[in-house]
């Protein structure tokens, strides 16, 4: 049998996508000989860490697993297990560490359960080096440029005893058409371009994730269309820096211009995009986002530092009069826009002074919501052998200070809205409360009213009656 397999491995198509829907026929049967011995349906979990590139990876893992006969499943004792990682900053690779223990012991009580670890932690050798050593028990380690392979890899798991690990450096490649399994019926991430060109000296992404990779425009529209015909009203569009998107392209095309032939996409309700660099976003970007109500009123634009001294050896491109300028100009052209942003505290050099810089930034823009990060040391990045690290302890103290203002500041942003009626799409039930519905607004906010089931994925009207510090309490208005 095994002589069969590999014979039929060999005629496999060269050609993408045929290749990998080759590879799924012949998972499936392997599968499906895996199921009959268990004597049951065999089942997959995918755990993900990280941001929303990864969530979006991990639907496509999923697809993949279900169209080759496993069942999804949220229990982490399954028969297929694929941790989906991070390694931004230091304590995301621990909890792998951590948690991989733990599945060990769970895999020792089932002779079925196959382990498969991918994601940015992946494409750091010194993780391989570790995994090959101690953690011999993992079936299947790739990295974050071969993810559309993963049929492929995954026939090579099921046939094969010892570990299977394919980890690349770098590719050009973008494979269109393979299937996935959304997370929501009514909205998707979507893939604009992948990597990151920027190295801000603090920043391991462009180490782990490559070089800017601009999908085709035509790629991207017929993706939505299909979305939007498949019941998707909202679309968040991903890239670690959407800005530059479409400058490598054969006919180079601006990220606003882009976003000006989606919301042209009719069924389509509203469209997000994440992350935007503030040395990128152009004035073209602000008017298009004034003019045309589907573009969320949200943008989420990362401060890091409010120093201009620091924002240098981050290796940023801005300066703090150039960050409250841009904030000027799209707060006149987006009237009421949430702001959101991310800081970093601690990082090499930082001084006192430094760290008010940022203080005066958070007072000034009054952000509605940030995401705070102690600085967390990379190695493989020039930040990491600055002889100027902050002391933990000093750190801490800031941090403390920064998040205490963050929050008083976004629980009184988010109250600025009570009393009006919001449009929001209807996500879910509320996990306390089944009486309650949980609806988000254009401006990323979230308000829980009374609802049921049946209104999952439809847009109603909602007062904003009580606002509860970070999110609503209302009621429908028919
Ligand atoms: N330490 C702390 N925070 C970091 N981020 C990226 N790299 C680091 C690091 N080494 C933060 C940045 C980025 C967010 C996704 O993670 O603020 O915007
Ligand atoms: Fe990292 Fe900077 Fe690229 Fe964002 S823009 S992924 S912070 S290097």
């Amino acid at each position: 049998m095994k002589e069969n397999i590999l014979e039929k491995i060999n005629q496999a198509p060269v050609d993408e996508p045929d290749r990998q829907y080759y590879f799924m026929e012949l998972a499936r049967g392997l599968v499906e000989e895996k199921s009959k011995a268990a004597g049951r349906k065999l089942t997959f979990c995918v755990v993900t860490f990280g941001c929303q590139m990864n969530a979006r990876d991990s639907e496509k893992l999923e697809g993949i697993l279900e169209q080759v006969g496993y069942m999804k499943s949220e229990d982490e004792n399954s028969d297929f297990v694929i941790y989906n990682t991070c390694t931004v900053r230091e304590n995301a690779n621990l909890r792998v560490y951590g948690r991989l223990g733990s599945l060990n012991r769970m895999k020792q009580n089932n002779p079925h359960m196959m382990i498969g670890l991918c994601g940015c932690m992946m494409q750091e050798p010194h993780v391989i080096e570790k995994l090959r050593k101690s953690y011999r028990f993992v079936n299947l380690v790739f990295g974050t440029h071969n993810i559309y392979k993963f049929a492929e890899l995954l026939v090579q798991t099921l046939v094969q005893e010892t570990m299977v690990i394919d980890i690349w450096k770098d590719t050009d490649k973008i494979v269109e058409d393979l299937p996935v399994d959304r997370k929501y019926a009514f909205k998707s991430g979507v893939n604009i371009m992948f990597g990151c060109n920027n190295f801000c000296s603090y920043c391991i992404v462009p180490y782990v994730r490559g070089r800017e990779r601009s999908r085709a425009p035509k790629d991207i529209l017929k993706e939505i269309e299909l979305l939007v015909a498949d019941g998707v009203k909202e679309v968040m569009l991903l890239g670690q820096n959407v800005n530059s998107y479409g400058k490598n392209l054969e006919d180079p095309i601006t990220f606003a211009r882009l976003l000006e032939e989606i919301v042209k996409i009719e069924g389509l309700k509203r469209v997000r995009f994440m992350t935007s660099h503030p040395k990128d976003l152009s004035d073209e970007l602000i008017e298009v986002m004034g003019k045309y109500p589907k573009i969320c009123n949200h943008l989420h634009l990362p401060l890091q530092s409010g120093s201009t001294k620091i924002l240098k050896v981050m290796n940023r491109h801005y300066t703090k009069e150039q960050y409250l300028k841009l904030v000027e100009k799209l707060r006149k052209a987006v009237p009421d826009i949430s702001l959101t942003t991310d800081i970093i505290v601690g990082f090499p050099g930082e001084t006192e002074e430094d760290f008010e810089e940022t203080m005066d930034v958070v007072r000034q823009v009054r952000f509605d919501s940030a995401f705070t990060f102690i600085y967390s040391k990379r190695s493989g990045t020039p930040a990491a052998d600055m002889d100027t690290q902050v002391p933990d302890a000093v750190i801490k103290e800031r941090f403390g200070r920064l998040l205490k203002e963050v929050q008083k500041i976004s629980a009184e942003e988010t109250g600025r809205l009570a009393g009006t009626v919001q449009e929001v799409l209807v996500e879910g039930t509320n996990d306390h409360d089944p009486s309650l519905v949980t609806g988000r607004m254009t401006n990323n906010l979230l308000v829980h009213f009374p609802g049921d089931e049946s209104m999952i994925g439809t847009f109603r009207r909602v007062s904003l009656d009580n606002c509860k510090g970070f999110y609503y309490i209302g009621t429908e208005r028919r």
